[in-house]
């Protein structure tokens, strides 16, 4: 069990601990705010403690726009679907709101304060059959209920051509990149992954709910009684439920490590089945076809990253990046004929 981390990588602005106390009567802080873990894209968490209570407060990434009016909207979104599908009995955590607003901008910064919540979140060798069974109920849920939130997008489907792709790897080889030498032995697999997700995209937009969309081992918090709880929802959006299903099982099955279980997959694919009622197999199919066009997308983003970053830790993390990316990819690649057979 990984208890919450805390430890003080860099310090938390004071006059904006200041500012966002005031604002959102949080009582006084008691002493400074300690680093929590667990963030992913540039992001910070902060715990702090008040007299009346602990808060998590989450700095968002310098790179994210606020001056955007389309990205505070869709963060003021991802909380009102939280807030929401808590209502409706989803273990849900959602930003504290205040003149009905959650995101708190300070001189370019933005804030979410959330109440803290004690829990753990799972490493990747402590998952059990009992926790994935849970997260498999919890994503049935979301999408039984199949909020309707009329003012978001259709899913997004990210898409690039096979000749972005073969220059993106082509430039990474004459740079001479640390994985220069993987991709380019894996680019026809890359190429006629990314065809065969574009194949199946048309079937993939037939299907759509409003849902977490990244319900993975560092946006679930454990309680004492073994029960989760959802954080993170800033990836809440329209998507389809299939795919949202499939990779989540795949996420909490073993996908990126080098343990898979089959079974753990099969059964997280049955809760969902037994609880939604049913499972359409052309979607899975689809899904399963199209299983790389995600990581081909991360895949991209990460290569030129490396490629261009004049930041070494940036460039260090995007080289990490692009190698487990392809290490999943191809791992992965293996499995689809027994992930198939959930059917048979
Ligand atoms: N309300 C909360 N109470 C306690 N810990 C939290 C809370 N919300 C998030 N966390 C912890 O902080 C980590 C990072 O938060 P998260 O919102 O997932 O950031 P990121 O967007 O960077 O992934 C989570 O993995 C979780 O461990
Ligand atoms: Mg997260």
């Amino acid at each position: 069990m990984e208890a919450v981390r805390k430890g003080s990588v860099t310090q938390m602005n004071q006059s904006h601990l200041k500012f966002i106390c005031a604002a959102l009567q949080l009582g006084s802080p008691e002493g400074a705010p300690t680093s929590v873990q667990g963030c992913r894209g540039g992001s910070f968490m902060w715990q702090v403690h008040t007299e009346k209570a602990a808060y998590a407060i989450k700095q968002l990434a310098p790179v994210i726009d606020l001056k955007s009016e389309s990205i505070v909207t869709k963060y003021e979104l991802s909380e009102t679907i939280s807030y929401r599908f808590a209502q409706l009995g989803i273990p849900a955590v959602s930003a504290i709101k205040q003149s009905g607003k959650h995101l708190i901008i300070i001189e370019n910064i933005g804030y979410l304060v959330y109440p803290w919540i004690e829990g753990y979140t799972l490493g990747r060798d402590e998952i059990s059959e009992t926790h994935a069974i849970k997260i498999a109920e919890i994503v049935a849920r979301l999408h039984t209920i199949n909020l309707s939130v009329p003012e978001i997008e259709a899913p997004r489907f990210d898409i690039h051509s096979n000749d972005k792709i073969s220059a993106a790897i082509d430039k990474s080889v004459s740079l001479k990149c640390p994985f220069a030498k993987t991709l380019k032995e894996n680019k026809n697999f890359i190429l006629s992954a990314n065809e065969s997700y574009q194949a199946v995209i048309p079937l993939l937009r037939q299907e759509s709910v409003v849902s977490h969309g990244d319900v993975n081992q560092l946006n679930v918090l454990w309680d004492k009684t073994n029960q989760p709880i959802l954080v993170d929802w800033e990836s809440a959006r329209k998507l389809n439920p299939t795919r949202e299903i499939v990779g989540t099982s795949l996420a909490w099955s073993g996908m990126t490590t080098e343990n898979f279980s089959l079974p753990i997959y099969n059964r997280m694919l049955r809760t969902h089945i037994k609880s939604c009622g049913s499972l359409n197999k052309l979607q899975v199919e689809a899904t399963l076809q199209g299983l790389f066009g995600s990581p081909i997308n991360w895949l991209l983003y990460n290569i030129e990253l490396a490629c261009t970053s004049d930041v070494q830790k940036e460039k260090d993390i995007a080289i990490k990046e692009v190698n487990g990316t392809l290490m999943t990819m191809i791992r992965c690649k293996r499995l689809i004929p027994d992930l198939l057979k959930i059917f048979t």
